[in-house]
């Protein structure tokens, strides 16, 4: 995109905010009060550092949705705000030292192939992070965290916990929005994966657990789709399932 171009695109963009932003000031007969309320909660979700997840919660999924166009195979979600570069798990097993205590085991198996021609992709890379069985991610370690390998044959294995559902965001703007509203903040029980062949990422996306009670009502709108819900066998002393992986290789990740 060239210089003229941007400035063009930026200028569509604002105007276009702001002519539909009227409407509403208009439709609700929006007062001046309101709208510096408004402004005072926008500063305050800058202050905590909380605009991008706000964007991410109401508009991530839209921007997924559009931009994947005509990408095949497994669907793309949004890729949330803890991905870091993380270590290679040779044999598949997420967590660090023993199974943690109190956690569930999981154990998911499948097959990675070429969306388009349906064959295996031997050495596909598999980069999962995740939540423990207490919604709890590790933000300064790699536990529950790291890459795996698809072997000859495409096929993976990772052994985890179980992932629960989480609300992260209780006492800050995000959460001061979402009661304001009479709703909860909690999201959908979910493993993220970004896979990547020949060193391109070419699918960032979320696998829900069917363990959840919240995948109906994730509060990211349209993040669960019932294709991403691995089917699960076991109970709480152990789960396995299956999920194959469709890697669309000529289109970019959003
Ligand atoms: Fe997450």
């Amino acid at each position: 995109m060239t210089g003229d171009q941007q400035i063009a695109r930026i200028n569509a963009i604002w105007k276009r905010i702001v002519d539909d932003m009227k409407i509403v000031v208009r439709d609700f007969e929006i007062t001046q009060d309101e709208l510096h309320a408004a402004g005072d909660y926008f500063n305050r979700l800058g202050t905590a550092g909380y605009c991008r997840s706000l964007f991410d919660v109401a508009l991530a999924m839209t921007s997924v949705d559009v931009t994947g166009g005509s990408r095949k195979g497994t669907r793309q979600n949004l890729e949330g705000p803890y991905h870091r570069p993380h270590p290679d798990r040779g044999n598949g097993t997420l967590f660090e030292g023993g199974s943690p205590a109190g956690m569930p085991p999981l154990s998911i198996s499948g097959t990675v192939r070429d969306a388009e021609t349906k064959q295996p992709l031997p050495g596909a890379r598999l980069d999962f992070w995740q939540a423990d069985s207490n919604g709890i991610y590790d933000r300064q370690g790699t536990h529950l965290r790291g890459v795996v390998t698809a072997d000859a044959d495409g096929r993976y294995e990772l052994h985890t916990v179980l992932p629960s559902d989480y609300s992260e965001h209780d006492h800050d703007p995000i959460g001061e929005l979402f009661r304001a509203m009479g709703k909860h903040n909690t999201r959908a029980a979910h493993i993220h994966l970004k896979a990547s062949v020949d060193d391109r990422v070419v699918l960032t996306t979320q696998i829900f657990m069917p363990t959840s009670t919240f995948l109906e009502t994730d509060y990211v709108e349209g993040a669960v789709s019932p294709d991403l819900v691995v089917k699960l066998n076991g109970d709480e002393t152990g789960y396995t399932g299956t999920f194959d992986l469709l890697l669309d290789r000529q289109g970019v990740a959003a």
